[in-house]
C-alpha cells in the first residue's frame, strides 16, 4: 500500500514536473536562457532557408530580418513541425546525402520554442554576421560563359512548354575538361529548373547523351575535386533545357551557364548519365503504374550522384544498385515526389558499383482522378518533356575506378552551408 502511494506520487511529481517543464519550456533553450530571434533563430534561418527565402528567390517571402520572419513564426513552427520545410524529399532510412536540407531535432525544437515564446527579437548584437551571398559566380570568374541566344518571353499567365533553347553559338573548339559548372538563372523568380547540356556530334538534341549541370531552387554549382573533369568533346554544342513557371506579369529571363576548366591534368573522367524509360506508357485511370530502367557499369565505378525525374503523375521513385551476386541496395527512396523540388542528390559516400552492377530505377505513377495534379486521368500518357507529359529518367554520376583514384573521397565538393548562399568556393 505504501509502496503504491510512492509510486502514485512518483507519477504525480513526474507529470507536474512535466507540466512546469511544458509551461516555461517552450521559450528557454537548453542553457535555460529565452530564445530568441537574434541569437538562436537567425543562425537556423540563415544557414538553412535563406538560400531560397530572400528577396529575388523562389520562395514566397523573406526570412533574412526579424521584421521580416515575426509574421511568419506560427507558420515556420507548423512547417518545420511537420518536415515540410526546408524542402527535402529523400526518405532518411535510405542512405545519406551530403546536400541534406534536414533540421535536426534541437533545431527543430529552438523554432517551435521560438513561436511558442512569442516570436522575441532579442538583443540584436546577437546576431550572427548577415548571410552573404554570391553576387557574382559562386565558382571564381569562369573561363568561358556561355548565355541564352536570345532573351526568353515569359508571359503572365498560363503553362509556358518546355523549351531547348540554344546557346550562344559556340563549339568546343578541342576536346576541354572542366572542373567546375555552374547554371545560373537569368531571373530567378520564374525559372522552375533549368538544364544544361552537351550536345555532341551525332546526339539527339532531345535527349542528349550527357549532363553537364543543372540549376534547381536551392542547388548551387557543381565542382569537382583535382584531378576530376567532364569532358566536353570537340565539336560540342551546349543547349540550356528550361521550365518555365509564371509569376503573374510577364517577364524575360536569359539564362547562363559558366565552366572553370581544369587547372591540372585530369586522370577521371566524371560521366552524367541521363537513364531514360522512353517507351514509359501509362493507361488512362490507372493508380499505380510500375516503370523501371537500368544501367549497367561498364567497369569497376563509383557512384556520386542521382537525379531522379518525372512530372505530375510520379508519385514514388527508387534507386538501387544490384551487384552481380544479386544483393540489392537502396541508394535513394523519394517517398512523395513534388515535382516543384527536383533535387539532385549527393551521395554521402561514393557507392562501389562493381563491373556488371545495374543501377536501377523504378518509380510508380498515379494517372487516376485520385492523383490532385493529375492534368487529365482520362488520356494515356506517353514520354515526353512537356509537364502534362510523362518521363521516366534518372541523371547517374558515376566515375570509373582506376590506379590514381582508388583511395579518393568524394569527389563532388559541397560547401558546409550546403546551398552555397555564402559565396566563392575558390579554383583560383
Ligand atoms: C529550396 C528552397 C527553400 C528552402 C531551403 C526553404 N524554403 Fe520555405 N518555401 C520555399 C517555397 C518555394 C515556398 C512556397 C511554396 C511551398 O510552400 O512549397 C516556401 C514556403 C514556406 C513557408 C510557408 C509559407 C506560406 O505561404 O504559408 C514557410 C513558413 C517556410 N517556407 C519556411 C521555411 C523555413 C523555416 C525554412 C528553413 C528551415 C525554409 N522554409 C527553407 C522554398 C524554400
Amino acid at each position: 500500500m505504501a509502496r503504491r502511494l510512492v509510486a502514485v506520487a512518483g507519477v504525480a511529481g513526474a507529470l507536474l514536473f512535466l507540466v512546469e517543464v511544458r509551461a516555461q519550456g517552450p521559450t528557454v533553450s537548453r542553457d535555460g536562457r529565452e530564445v530568441t530571434f537574434s541569437r538562436d533563430v537567425a543562425p537556423i534561418l540563415y544557414e538553412n532557408c535563406v538560400s531560397c527565402h530572400r528577396p529575388g528567390e523562389i520562395a514566397p517571402m523573406s526570412l533574412v530580418t526579424y521584421q521580416q520572419a515575426r509574421p511568419w513564426a506560427r507558420s515556420i513552427r507548423q512547417e518545420v513541425l511537420q518536415r515540410r520545410m526546408p524542402p527535402w524529399k529523400a526518405d532518411p532510412h535510405y542512405g545519406t546525402f551530403r546536400n541534406d536540407r534536414l533540421l535536426t531535432d534541437q533545431q527543430i525544437a529552438t523554432l517551435v520554442a521560438w513561436a511558442d515564446g512569442g516570436a522575441t527579437e532579442g538583443d540584436p548584437a546577437d546576431l550572427p554576421p548577415a548571410p552573404r551571398f554570391a553576387e557574382g559566380w559562386q565558382i571564381g570568374t569562369p573561363d568561358l560563359i556561355l548565355t541564352m541566344a536570345e532573351p526568353f518571353a515569359i508571359p503572365a499567365t498560363g503553362t509556358v512548354p518546355w523549351v531547348n533553347l540554344p546557346s550562344s553559338e559556340y563549339v568546343v573548339p578541342e576536346d576541354t575538361w572542366v572542373q567546375a559548372i555552374e547554371v545560373r538563372p537569368g531571373n530567378r523568380a520564374v525559372v522552375h529548373h533549368a538544364v544544361a547540356g552537351a550536345i555532341a556530334p551525332g546526339d539527339n538534341p532531345n535527349l542528349g547523351a550527357e549532363n553537364l549541370h543543372l540549376y534547381s531552387p536551392g542547388l548551387g554549382a557543381m565542382i569537382w575535386r583535382e584531378g576530376y573533369g567532364k569532358l566536353l568533346r570537340k565539336g560540342t554544342r551546349i543547349q540550356f533545357g528550361m521550365h518555365y513557371n509564371t509569376v503573374g506579369k510577364a517577364t524575360t529571363d536569359q539564362t547562363k551557364v559558366g565552366f572553370k576548366f581544369a587547372r591540372k591534368p585530369v586522370h577521371t573522367q566524371v560521366h552524367t548519365t541521363i537513364l531514360a524509360n522512353t517507351a514509359l506508357a501509362i493507361p488512362p485511370m490507372v493508380r499505380r503504374h510500375q516503370a523501371v530502367t537500368v544501367f549497367q557499369f561498364p567497369a569497376d565505378a563509383r557512384l556520386h550522384g542521382l537525379r531522379p525525374h518525372m512530372h505530375l503523375r510520379g508519385k514514388t521513385g527508387t534507386a538501387s544498385l544490384i551487384y552481380p551476386e544479386g544483393l540489392r541496395r537502396v541508394l535513394l527512396h523519394v517517398p512523395d515526389w513534388d515535382d516543384s523540388w527536383q533535387n539532385y542528390y549527393v551521395l554521402g559516400e561514393p557507392a562501389p558499383a562493381p563491373k556488371g552492377a545495374l543501377l536501377e530505377f523504378m518509380a510508380n505513377y498515379d494517372n487516376s482522378p485520385a492523383n490532385p495534379l493529375n492534368p487529365d486521368p482520362r488520356s494515356p500518357v506517353l514520354w515526353g518533356q512537356q509537364v502534362w507529359e510523362e518521363m521516366h529518367s534518372i541523371y547517374v554520376t558515376w566515375t570509373e575506378v582506376n590506379d590514381q583514384n582508388a583511395g579518393d573521397g568524394a569527389p563532388i565538393q559541397v560547401p558546409a552551408d550546403k546551398a552555397f548562399t555564402t559565396g566563392v568556393l575558390g579554383l583560383e
